[in-house]
């Protein structure tokens, strides 16, 4: 099978590609490279790259020709980025989306959409979300996330093109660009930096390992039905708990955390019911206490030759504008 893997340089994506070149199948990335992608992500890897916009039909004829399936991990994914910059989250999360879709039903390819829980919007304690759910973005990334999913749809219904969407929850393991919770603290703690805890803390969220959320894009692209879409779950830790726990595990100081002015508009907890996709045979293999997160934090011990240099340079820029007030008020 020859797969085109967009975003392929990213976080996730880059497990994906890892996944499927070590299992015997032809590789095609097509990554922008914006921040988030790096190509030592993939370093070792037996993968073609090729550098460019998922909203440029020229890159993705390059990058498709001969393929037969995409799936689709290109985003701007970072909620907080959203709020400052939202534009550009509809030109990659609609725009893109709808390009590769078009890809798709010309060439009649099978197409992943690796979309996120955050689209349900958070939900009361004791209620989870299921696939048939109403969409309720907060975020200008969740609505344009949430805008990609529809148009997914659409093209299922309208154009016959055989798409499955995934919605996982947070997801963590190696390779996280250091600006989402649990990569930030970690390295933050290993460097003896504030730890910014938006509002009280007791936000919830479920934590995915990156390897058990590609197990489930794999097992969509090969056994889920078009059309249908399939929830990603996690386990789930207040924000709180997941910050003493890396304080715990880093050896860093407690006093590090800082609470800080909350995130616009931010969602209090977000869950989702995975039976469909347990149903279809997938089974997490990590743990977060016992296996996930440890394993992430040596990882980013052992690691600092990669993020150390991201965390200058146009990141410091990011992150001033993001805590600098903050950590001053
Ligand atoms: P990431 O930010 O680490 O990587 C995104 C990748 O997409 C980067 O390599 C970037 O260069 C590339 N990209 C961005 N815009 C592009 C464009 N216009 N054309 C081509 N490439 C482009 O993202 P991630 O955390 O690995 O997330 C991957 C996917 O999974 C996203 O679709 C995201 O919405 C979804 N998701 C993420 C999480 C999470 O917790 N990280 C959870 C659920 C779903
Ligand atoms: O739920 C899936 C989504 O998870 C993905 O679709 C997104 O791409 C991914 O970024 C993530 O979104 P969140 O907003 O939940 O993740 P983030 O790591 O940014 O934040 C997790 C929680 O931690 C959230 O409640 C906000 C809080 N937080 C985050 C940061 C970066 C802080 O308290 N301080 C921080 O500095």
């Amino acid at each position: 099978m020859r797969v085109l893997v967009t975003g392929g340089a990213g976080f996730i994506g880059s497990h994906f590609v890892k996944r499927l070149a070590g299992a015997g199948a032809e590789v095609v990335v097509l990554d922008k490279l914006t921040y988030a992608g790096n190509p030592a992500n993939l370093e070792g890897v037996d993968a073609e790259l090729v550098v460019g916009d998922i909203a440029d039909v020229t890159a993705v004829e390059r990058a498709a020709a001969g393929c037969d399936a995409i799936v689709n991990f290109a985003a701007e994914t970072h909620v907080d980025r959203s709020i400052l910059t939202p534009q550009e989250f509809v030109h990659t999360d609609v725009l893109g989306t709808m390009t590769l879709l078009e890809w798709a039903r010309a060439h009649d390819v099978r197409y992943v959409q690796v979309s996120t829980d955050e689209v349900y919007g958070d939900l009361e304690p004791g209620r989870r979300a299921a696939e048939d759910d109403p969409l309720r973005p907060s975020s200008p990334y969740s609505a344009a996330k949430a805008g990609g999913d529809l148009q997914v749809l659409a093209y299922v219904r309208t154009y016959g093109v055989r798409a499955s969407i995934t919605r996982g929850a947070n997801t963590y393991g190696a390779n996280q660009y250091p600006e989402k919770l649990i990569p930030l603290f970690v390295t933050n703690a290993l460097d003896g930096e504030p730890l910014p805890v938006y509002g009280d803390g007791k936000q919830v969220r479920e934590w995915l390992h990156a390897e058990d959320h590609c197990a489930a894009v794999e097992l969509v692209l090969h056994e889920g039905r078009p059309g249908e879409v399939y929830n990603v779950g996690g386990e789930d830790f207040e924000n709180l708990e997941v910050t003493n726990r890396i304080l715990e595990l880093t050896g860093a100081d407690p006093g590090l955390v800082r609470h800080v002015e909350d995130r616009a508009g931010h969602d209090r907890r977000y869950a989702v019911d995975d039976t469909k996709l347990r149903e279809l045979g997938w089974v997490p293999s990590h743990s977060f206490g016992e296996t996930g997160l440890p394993s992430t934090v040596d990882w980013y011990r052992d690691h600092r030759a990669w993020w150390e240099p991201i965390k200058s340079g146009s990141y410091r820029a990011y992150y001033d504008a993001q805590y600098g007030e903050r950590l001053k008020a």
